[in-house]
């Protein structure tokens, strides 16, 4: 079975439709970038141009990142403010007339790296982090997700955390690869102390150069490993979601 996976994200809007049984990508990803501001009518409206491009017609999962209700979306650190309270998925529906499903980003890649990467058989406390223009963390106990945790912002050194450890903050202060990763290593073994997960799962875009500073960050006994997905998490995970849409 095929569903189109679309990833809304802060700078890019992306979508493939996704093979559910392999989490493979039928076709190359076509990608949008986010309207500023990022308000909702101009974001579902770029959602509805990815939808035309592939001529779809069938369910879509599509990823938020931000906190996502039964489909109402909660908060809005990296989007327009104007989003808190928007039913997105309704939204989303009406514009594309194709059923959808819209879920958290990180829970999203979460879902994936669970089923077919990193956190694949994985039966203990498994914790995704993403990595990129906010921090988004997804908690899974024995497969199953808790969705919508937002250890993101937890507080480090008077910040919230994801100000000092995201991708985002790396390339504004321009940080050398040691530097960051010392901060990423604060945050992770904060986290740890907190949920004693057995495996970390590091995501986002900055999760292809792992080998630079992945050597940086020591969890106390959980493991460590980079994402299998990459960039193409998000999409395959939201297409999961959406698949009981199809049944
Ligand atoms: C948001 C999360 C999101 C993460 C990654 C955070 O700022 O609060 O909901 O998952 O960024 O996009």
């Amino acid at each position: 079975m095929q569903i189109l996976g679309i990833d809304i994200g802060g700078s890019g809007i992306k979508g493939a439709p996704v093979e559910i049984d392999t989490g493979e990508l039928v076709t190359d990803r076509f990608r949008i970038p986010t309207p500023d501001p990022s308000k909702p009518e101009a974001v579902a409206d770029v959602v509805k141009e990815i939808v035309k491009n592939f001529q779809w017609k069938g369910p879509i999962g599509c990823t938020f990142p931000a906190i996502v209700r039964r489909g109402v979306v909660e908060s809005a650190a990296n989007v327009d403010d104007s989003w808190i309270g928007t039913d997105g998925q309704k939204l989303i529906q009406k514009k594309t007339k194709c059923p959808t499903i819209l879920l958290n980003d990180a829970d999203a890649a979460g879902i994936a790296e669970m089923e077919f990467g990193a956190g694949r058989g994985n039966d203990g406390v498994v914790i995704m982090l993403t990595l990129g223009t906010g921090i988004g963390t997804a908690i899974f106990n024995k497969g199953v997700l808790l969705p919508n945790t937002e250890l993101g912002h937890l507080e480090i050194r008077g910040k919230d955390a994801e100000m000092r450890a995201s991708d985002r903050i790396r390339q504004e202060k321009d940080l050398d690869w040691d530097n960051w990763g010392e901060r990423v290593n604060e945050y992770v073994q904060r986290v740890e102390y907190l949920f004693s997960p057995d495996l970390f799962i590091i995501g986002g875009g900055v999760s292809k150069k792992a080998d630079k500073f992945l050597p940086h960050i020591k969890p106390v006994h959980a493991q460590i490993v980079p994402a299998q997905l990459l960039n193409d998490a998000g999409i395959v995970g939201a297409a999961m979601a959406a698949s009981a849409l199809a049944s």
